[in-house]
């Protein structure tokens, strides 16, 4: 009987159980006698599923266990205490994704001690009502997007040892004025932490008398006045202030460090308008040194002044960010800095620090980023830079720093972004320093006094965005190696001493958005290509010794966005730029016959190529199924030569094993090439043609971003069975597969070489890799002779080579479409047999018999892209009962993206940004609860969300409704660009 009441009570619907919840013993209830037992008996399994029908959203199914299978204490989450069996403890649904609103009832929990609600989607006011959870220690409701005050009523948790409302949209109660004043009747509270919400006005000084106050962050709200002088002495057990970014004013509190001394760990008081005392020569740096668990210093963007002084160097060994920036700090960076062990970012930016860097920064291994930019540092720059393997950012601009640019920094490999623009630097560029690997955010050398060539190896840095060498002295010619680096946005040469002509090879470089070459001595032709350049916003080519025609197309017909003055033998162009007409024009009349007889012999030849061409695409056409045409275009290989290549098919070189085959590594001939060997088991019913299909797709195209296919083998081995195997050129980094799901057991790859250095791909390496997938099947789609579908995009078909660039591989389901000529229709035939593909990625109508197509690879790859954003495969458990990884990402556009993408994303976030981030970055630990950050820049997550955006419109169900190849591939690569631009 109580369970079949549990049951109807259960299925009731929400309204209905909201009026039985407003009348707390309600009379519904009361007119059926089970029904009242029941409540009397468990009164918190009422509660719990009061709380469970509040909640309109479960993406992961966790309350799905509360239901009468499982007594209620064993509920996901739920907690009861050991003496009073059915009574609630304990309450966790931290992090699930839930939305709902949090019911008044849950003020009956009344054995409740912790309430752990966060980040999830809980919406509404916190109820009056928690007020009676009298017993109560841990409040967190961090991350969600609850309203209104913090009720008065809370006070009465008198037993309130730490509370997280970090994140929501709280403000104040209007008629009190800011943050409650009776927080301070909370006399026990350890932890307080309200940061990023909207509180205004002044700290209440009662939160002053919280004696126990470990932690208190109340960063990233409307707060102002003074923090009151004697803190120290007030809260003598301080170990992490959070004030950051909000609009405090006066002096900074000396009494912090003398009073706390051993424990105060962070101190964050970034973006306020602090100041220190003016004739104190800074002792409060000095001070600071007592504090011997220092981990975390962040003053910047205050109003502090005087001289750093030496003793910062006896800070805390186990300092990790010491972040002064844009103060008015003057002085010089102490030689001791050497002992600050543990240090992993160093920002004095935007100071008046004078004197030399020491070169025993060198031995600052830690060192993650630098930042010394914009102060009056002279001297040299230190070779020891190079020991600093790890360092990711060095930012040494507007300096007046001197001599050669150290070619010991190329030692720092994982250098993304490298700025020693506006100093004096002289000598030449060092080739070492141009081949650095993961260089992709921006390369500046800009004001200097640099002379000799720019080197060749520069276009080793295919992943960089922005160079800008301007206003230095280079010659030579502009290298065309530069157009390898094809993920450039903005590129700078002006003012140097540039010549020679513009390199033809720079029409590689469509991503341009700004292209500075003028006050240079270039010669030639204005190169045409510039017209395609559909991003390009602004180029000038002024003042160099250029002629010929100006081209009248694309950004050129925009005046204001091209400078060509400057250069006396231009003509032509639009008339705004009012140069003289080129002759052809001028005497168009006059040569109309000289026109015309050529035009016709060549339209003619025109005409007989395009026959024979024709003749021959038809030969070849009927000829595509059979092998033998691939002889031509690769030099063969023997059975006994991939035999030797692969030891013997050894086991330790086995790498993968596919559909079709398995695939080696080995080390072919005399050149010892690293190759990558796919052997078919031709026993496999469509191995055989899936050796022809993607013989057939590999031998016609051609793109940076595709695995290119080094030879075949065709023959028989030492059995006297057919063997067939394909060499490609070997991927040194992997698979996407890999890399997304490192720990994982591979699908399909079993025993890849999983380098020991694997670390998680940075959000801009995903970027980087989506577009250059997007650039690839647009190429396929879009560029080719023939249109031909790849027929199974997946992570683990994607392989990265040495520098990480990403190529499609495996065309063994390719397909050829049918050309608009209806005779050819005949090359097409597989299409129209069953489409194979990989469970997961497969677009819907495939099942039902569609044929292969290019909606479906753009299916695909909308998968791929939400399985590259949220590290969740499309297989994963989670996706069940119509859930899918599409309807998943879905939801979460609605303002709740950053609790899916994939977490090291956003972490990344602090590493690049933190001194503009919220201070919640830096992380306490609540009671080892996995709190996530709040807040990466808004830049990433727009980035983000306009990312799973365009996952979720390329895989729609309509194959007819999904995006085209090409508009998806300018798509990534506005975002991108966006992304760039926001970011610096
Ligand atoms: C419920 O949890 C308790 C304590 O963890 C355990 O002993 C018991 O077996 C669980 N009951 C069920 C039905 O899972
Ligand atoms: C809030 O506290 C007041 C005073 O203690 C009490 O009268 C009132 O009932 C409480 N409100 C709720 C909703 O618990």
């Amino acid at each position: 009987m109580r369970a079949l009441c549990s049951q109807a009570c259960a299925s009731l619907s929400i309204p209905i159980l909201l009026s039985i919840l407003t009348c707390m013993i309600p009379t519904r209830c009361m007119s059926s006698p089970a029904m009242a037992a029941y409540s009397e008996d468990a009164p918190d399994k009422f509660t719990l599923i009061s709380l469970k029908n509040h909640i309109a959203l479960d993406p992961f199914g966790v309350m799905s266990s509360w239901n009468d299978s499982l007594p209620f204490c064993n509920w996901t989450g739920v907690r009861c205490s050991r003496r009073h069996k059915e009574r609630v403890t304990f309450l966790n649904l931290m992090d699930h994704q839930l939305v709902g609103s949090i019911p008044a009832s849950i003020g009956n929990l009344s054995f409740l001690q912790y309430l752990y609600l966060g980040s999830n989607g809980f919406w509404g006011r916190i109820p009056p009502e928690v007020g009676r959870l009298y017993r109560l220690k841990y409040l967190n409701l961090s991350h969600n997007a609850i309203e209104g005050e913090i009720p008065p009523n809370l006070t009465s948790c008198s037993e309130l040892l730490g509370m997280d409302l970090t994140g929501n949209k709280l403000t104040d109660n209007h008629l009190q004025g800011t943050i409650p004043a009776a927080v301070g009747k909370m006399s026990r509270l350890e932890f307080l932490k309200i940061s990023g919400n909207n509180f205004y006005g002044n700290i209440p000084p009662s939160v002053y008398n919280l004696t126990s106050l470990f932690y208190l962050d109340v960063g990233n709200n409307r707060l102002h006045g003074e923090i009151q002088p004697d803190i120290g002495f007030t809260l003598p057990n301080l170990e992490g202030l959070y004030v950051g970014r909000n609009s405090f004013t006066g002096n900074i509190p000396v009494s912090l460090p003398n009073a706390t001394g051993l424990g105060l760990g962070r101190l964050v008081l970034f973006k306020n308008e602090l100041t220190n005392l003016k004739d104190d020569a800074f002792s409060f740096m000095s001070s600071l040194t007592n504090c011997s668990g220092l981990r975390l210093l962040d003053i910047s963007m205050n109003q502090f002044e005087g001289e750093l002084p030496p003793s910062v160097s006896n800070f805390s060994s186990e300092l990790e960010w010491l972040i002064l920036g844009s103060n008015q700090i003057s002085g010089k960076i102490p030689r001791g800095i050497e002992s600050l062990k543990g240090i992993t970012r160093l920002d004095m930016s935007r100071n008046v620090i004078m004197g030399v860097i020491p070169e025993n920064i060198g031995k600052l291994h830690t060192l993650l980023e630098v930042d010394l930019s914009h102060n009056k540092i002279s001297g040299a720059i230190p070779a020891s830079f190079g020991n600093i393997s790890q360092l990711t950012r060095l930012s040494l601009q507007e300096n007046s720093l001197q001599g050669n640019i150290p070619s010991s920094i190329g030692s720092c490999r994982q250098l993304e972004t490298l700025n020693l623009s506006s100093n004096n630097l002289t000598g030449t560029i060092p080739a070492e320093v141009v081949t650095l690997p993961f260089m992709s955010i921006s390369f500046h050398l800009a004001r200097n006094l640099l002379n000799g060539p720019l080197p060749q190896e520069l276009g080793n840095m295919s992943s960089l965005v922005e160079l800008d060498v301007s206003d230095n002295r280079l010659s030579g010619v502009i290298p065309p190696t530069l157009g390898e680096c094809i993920m450039l946005e903005r590129l700078d040469l002006g003012n140097n001493l540039f010549e020679g002509s513009i390199p033809s090879s720079l029409s590689a470089l469509k991503s341009l958005h700004l292209l500075d070459l003028g006050r240079n001595k270039l010669s030639g032709q204005i190169p045409k290509y510039l017209q395609n350049f559909t991003l390009l916003q602004d180029l000038n080519l002024s003042f160099n010794n250029l002629e010929g025609e100006v081209p009248y197309d694309g950004l050129f017909r925009n005046v204001s966005a091209i400078s060509v003055t400057g250069n006396s033998r231009l003509c032509g162009g639009t008339e705004e730029l009012e140069l003289p007409p080129c002759k052809i024009h001028r005497k168009k009349k006059q040569r109309t016959l000289e026109f015309v007889i050529p035009l016709t012999i060549m339209c003619f030849l025109l005409f007989a190529c395009f026959i024979i061409s024709l003749i021959r695409l038809r030969k070849s056409g009927s000829k595509r199924p059979s092998a033998p045409s691939i002889k031509e275009h690769f030099p063969k290989v023997s059975y006994f030569q991939i035999q030797q290549a692969t030891d013997n098919f050894s086991s330790s070189n086995l790498i993968g094993e596919g559909s079709y085959g398995s695939v080696y590594k080995g080390i072919l001939g005399e050149e010892r090439m690293m190759v990558a060997v796919k052997v078919l088991n031709l026993r496999r019913k469509g191995a055989f043609k899936s050796f022809i299909a993607e013989c057939e797709a590999l031998r016609s195209i051609r793109h940076r971003n595709l695995v290119k296919i080094v030879t075949t083998c065709s023959s028989i081995d030492s059995k006297g069975a057919d063997f067939k195997a394909l060499v490609y050129e070997f991927m040194h980094n992997g698979s996407l597969d890999e890399w997304l799901h490192p720990k994982e057991d591979q699908p399909e790859v079993t025993k890849s070489e999983v380098r020991p250095d694997l670390r998680n791909l940075s959000l801009v390496q995903r970027l980087k890799a989506a577009l250059d997938m997007a650039l690839a099947i647009d190429y396929l789609h879009n560029q080719c002779e023939t249109s031909i579908v790849h027929g199974d995009l997946k992570p683990s078909n994607i392989l990265f080579d040495h520098d990480m660039t990403a190529h499609l591989g495996d065309f063994g389901l390719a397909k050829f479409l049918p050309s608009a000529s209806p005779d050819n229709c005949s090359a097409n035939q597989s299409s129209s047999t069953g489409v194979k593909g990989t469970v997961g990625y497969v677009p819907p109508e495939y099942g039902t018999g569609g044929k292969a197509s290019m909606p479906g690879d753009v299916y695909s790859f909308g998968v791929l892209l939400l399985e590259m954003f949220t590290g969740k495969r499309p297989t994963d458990g989670m996706f069940k009962d119509g859930m899918t990884l599409q309807e998943y990402a879905k939801i979460a556009l609605h303002g709740r993206v950053e609790e899916i993408v994939e977490p090291s994303l956003l972490q990344e976030a602090q590493a690049h940004w933190s001194h503009r981030e919220v201070v919640e970055s830096s992380r306490a630990h609540f009671h080892g609860e996995n709190v996530k950050s709040s807040r990466a820049t808004t830049a990433k997550i727009d980035c983000l969300i306009a990312l799973l955006r365009l996952g979720v419109l390329c895989s729609l169900e309509n194959p007819n409704e999904r995006m085209k190849m090409k508009d998806v591939a300018t798509e990534l690569s506005e975002i991108r660009a966006k992304f760039h631009g926001e970011r610096t």
